[in-house]
């Protein structure tokens, strides 16, 4: 039976819980991991005196794939983002976001299906700030944005549209204002989108494209997007099925990849059996599918929209009244998965 190397990171709050759920998960899929388990986040910077020590880069170098819980960054001061250092040390340029509806979770739509890819590594999150007079009253911020990057990003996603049947692929920009910048990744869209002709391409300007998607996200099936307009596209997603809780995610280099919910460390619940396991799971299924196992990913994805759209054993996020535990959600995951066996 084929076996795999996966680094699982715990993470901070909810993290444990929800990473616990996800290993039971994969294991009752029948898929034989073996899990490599690395410290990042506040843990990490309590235990090793780092948030991201040397020894989880190694471990995510020797595994190449990680499963994630989430990390805790202070906001404004203190160390900088466990997720943006990761990300910048393996190159792990797209940032995969699925956007899909869950029958039983109360949102703006039922239908919803759509997958956005975020370019990860550019734009303002380069982190190239300044200010620019002794007060300290004004600031100025750089986006870098390289015409190789977002052919990347762009390439990635055609390939992801190809491979999974995807017709239509939007552009996000805002290149009306940003000329040069944002100019640049729609030249690149334009001239992948040449190399793909069965799959129709447009762009929209941002603005617009928030307006559409809150009147008729169906329009959309793949959505390409500079780093911090896709940060923020991909959480007004997410809000349009109903929320974080739900919404798995994954970051893709060419030698590495990083499989994460899109929720953080929820500390309002943290340790409670309150946490919804459902988006680490899901990103589990996504790391499956990543490694070749899209029997067991689809499997499981059935699993847990079988068990939401049932709606008994599943926590309060979801059914306020009668909601149950983290673990009591997982359990009931694993049983379906069992019966499909
Ligand atoms: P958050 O996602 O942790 O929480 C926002 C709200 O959603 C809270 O009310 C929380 O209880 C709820 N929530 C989140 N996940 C849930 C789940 N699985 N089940 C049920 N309810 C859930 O966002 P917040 O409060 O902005 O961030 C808290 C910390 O998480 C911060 O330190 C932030 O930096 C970090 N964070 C880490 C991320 C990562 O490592 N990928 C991503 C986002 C935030």
């Amino acid at each position: 039976m084929k076996s795999y190397s996966v680094c699982l990171i715990p993470g901070d709050g909810i993290g444990p819980e929800v990473t616990s759920a996800a290993m039971k998960v994969v294991e009752a899929a029948g898929i034989n991991i073996f899990w490599h388990f690395a410290t990042a986040g506040g843990a990490a910077l309590e235990k090793e005196g780092s948030p991201l020590p040397e020894s989880t880069i190694e471990t995510i170098r020797k595994c190449r794939v990680a499963l994630k819980g989430p990390t805790a960054t202070p906001i404004g001061q203190g160390y900088s983002s466990v997720n943006v250092e990761l990300r910048e040390r393996f190159g792990l340029y797209a940032n995969h976001r699925p956007i899909r509806s869950f029958i039983g979770v109360k949102s703006h739509y039922s239908d919803v299906d759509l997958v956005i890819f975020r370019e990860n590594l550019e734009d303002f999150y380069i982190g190239d700030e300044e200010y620019v007079n002794d007060s300290r009253s004004a600031a100025v911020a750089k986006s870098l944005i390289t015409a190789a990057g977002s052919r990347r990003i762009f390439e990635h996603a055609f390939a992801h549209a190809q491979k999974y049947g995807r017709k239509k692929i939007t552009a996000v920009h805002k290149a009306n204002i940003l000329k040069m910048t944002h100019g640049i990744f729609l030249e690149a869209g334009k001239a992948v989108a040449q190399t793909y002709p069965d799959i129709e391409y447009s762009d929209r300007i941002a603005d617009n494209m928030c307006m559409q998607l809150v009147l008729n996200p169906n329009q959309f099936e793949v959505i390409v997007a500079p780093n911090f307009l896709g940060d923020l596209l991909s959480d007004l997603c997410a809000g349009l099925v109903g929320g974080l809780g739900l919404a798995p995610g994954a970051n893709i280099g060419n030698n590495a990849a990083i499989f994460e919910a899109v929720h953080g460390t929820a500390p309002d619940i943290a340790g409670q059996d309150k946490a919804n396991p459902s988006a680490l799971i899901l990103s589990a299924a996504m790391m499956l599918d990543y490694l070749g196992e899209q029997e067991a990913a689809v499997r499981i994805q059935s699993a847990v929209a079988e068990v939401i759209s049932e709606g008994k054993s599943v926590t309060r996020d979801i059914n306020r009244e009668n909601g149950v535990g983290t673990l009591q959600m997982t359990a009931a995951i694993i049983d379906k998965i069992r019966g499909h066996e």
